[in-house]
């Protein structure tokens, strides 16, 4: 319905009972997000921008990028869609939801002003300073003098260097002295390594402790808390190594307490949205806290605007309730009239397989074999993240993180005994992986029994 300018983006019933969707991204994440979505009995039909061959199993991939507005909402218009989901960030922060909320389309995802909370970390911590919201004491620089001579008077080590911009979860840097803080500082705003993302950086206390990942689905006025997880960033084992955009990930968190998880909700999610409402910028969407559990109490280390991932196969895998009313919910603003989801008490693990050289660079087209002699169902399933078909339609190493292999079990220990021995019947050339998954949950969960 359409009045002088002012579009009401309302779904009738009828439509609900039938939604075309439209998803856009081609990751792990998007590849569990299909297949819950597949599940959907008011699901009418499903159509993935550009897609992999993991989502190509429930949706169908059409040859759009995910950065590429006009074709979206083109196709949007075109294929009458109902709702679309954005996956990733940068076509969050390129705007991708206010163009399609001009043409009276849904999307599950905040609008560029609101994804600035992910994509300008330096924005973020205003909004964090300004609403009291608990996170690291930082500074903001854009010039290399001022950075090195901070460097050198007053800054305390460790500390974190780090890009205001998008980096993929790479841009960040802890430094143990000042010399090693010069050369990420040179490495951000002289030799560039991050083009414009990194043209503004952040120094940021360090912050001690274990990290948990934090997500609620929300419309700017309704909060729906999502179960908690653990990513392992870091490349390789023991948490060493550069980090990644995440190598693996389990849920729950067992270091996450129940206080905690109060805590987080009360003194970070809650100011957090109320906070975007005051500065004009009201979110809808998952909201994704990553936090440093410190002595102190959980505090902020970054906000995303989007799922994990991968972060986001766990919950699908846990999430019982039906995803598609939650995600419209989000976006329609009645994200109120849900029940709240249930979960299956099961923990669960997924593990990333990477190509060799990941997080560098690393080669492409290497053939993948053994997924055919897995036995995938509602307790495992491996999501396609950097894949794809051949010419002779064989599947193909294409991307960093090339799949992730995600299991349910009874108790953390069984849920990782699952995902490694599928892991192990996964082949291609350089396939490197983490061992330790979860295994420092297993050891906390035991320190508590
Ligand atoms: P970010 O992209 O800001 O979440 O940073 C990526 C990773 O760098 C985090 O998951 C942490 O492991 C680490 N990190 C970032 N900022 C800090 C901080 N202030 N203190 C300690 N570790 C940090
Ligand atoms: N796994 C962390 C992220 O998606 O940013």
């Amino acid at each position: 319905m359409v009045g002088e300018g002012i579009i009401i983006l309302r779904i009738s019933l009828k439509h609900l009972m039938s939604l075309r969707v439209l998803l856009v991204g081609s990751g792990g994440r998007e590849h569990a997000l299909a297949w819950k979505l597949s599940q959907s009995p008011l699901l009418e039909k499903m159509w993935a921008a550009p897609g992999n061959p993991g989502t190509a199993q429930f949706a169908e991939n059409v040859q759009l990028a995910a950065d590429d507005l006009d074709g979206i909402v083109h196709f949007a218009q075109s294929n009458d869609i109902s709702l679309v989901v954005i996956g990733p960030e940068d076509p969050l922060a390129l705007g991708l939801a206010d163009r399609l909320a001009e043409v009276g389309i849904h999307s599950f995802g905040p609008n560029a002003e609101a994804a600035e909370i992910e994509s300008s970390k330096a924005f973020c911590k205003e909004v964090l300073v300004r609403h009291r919201i608990p996170t690291a004491s930082y500074r903001v620089f854009k010039d290399l003098n001022p950075a090195v001579s901070y460097l050198e008077s007053g800054a305390q080590f460790p500390l974190v260097v780090k890009a205001s911009g998008l980096a993929a979860g790479k841009g960040v840097y802890i430094c143990n002295d000042a010399s090693e803080a010069r050369d990420a500082v040179k490495l951000l705003l002289e030799e560039k390594k991050h083009g414009k993302a990194g043209s503004v950086l952040l120094m940021e206390e360090y912050l001690e402790g274990p990290e948990a990942s934090v997500f609620a689905l929300t419309d700017g006025r309704t909060i729906i808390p999502l179960e908690s997880c653990q990513d392992h960033k870091q490349l390789l084992d023991g948490g060493k190594g550069p980090n990644t955009g995440g190598m693996g990930a389990i849920s729950p968190n067992p270091l996450l307490s129940e206080r905690a998880r109060e805590l987080v909700e009360r003194q970070i999610l809650l100011p957090t949205v109320h906070g975007m409402n005051h500065e004009g910028r009201r979110f809808r969407g998952i909201l994704f806290a990553g936090l440093k559990l410190t002595p102190a109490g959980p505090k902020v280390l970054e906000y995303n605007a989007r799922f994990g991932d991968p972060e986001c196969q766990i919950l699908m895998m846990r999430l019982q309730s039906d995803l598609l009313p939650l995600l419209l919910g989000c976006a329609n603003g009645e994200l109120e009239e849900q029940e709240a989801p249930t979960w299956d008490p099961r923990p669960a693990v997924t593990v990333v397989l990477a190509s060799g050289g990941y997080p560098e660079s690393y080669p492409k087209g290497l053939a993948i074999s053994g997924l055919e002699n897995l036995e995938l169902g509602p307790e495992l399933q491996v999501f396609h993240a950097g894949t794809a078909l051949s010419e002779g339609g064989e599947l193909q190493t294409a991307g960093g993180r090339v799949l992730a292999v995600t299991a349910l079990g009874d108790t953390l220990s069984e849920a990782r005994s699952v995902a490694y021995a599928a892991a192990e019947q996964i082949h291609f050339e350089g396939k490197t992986l983490r061992t330790d998954i979860g295994a420092a949950g297993v050891v906390a969960l035991e320190s508590v029994q």
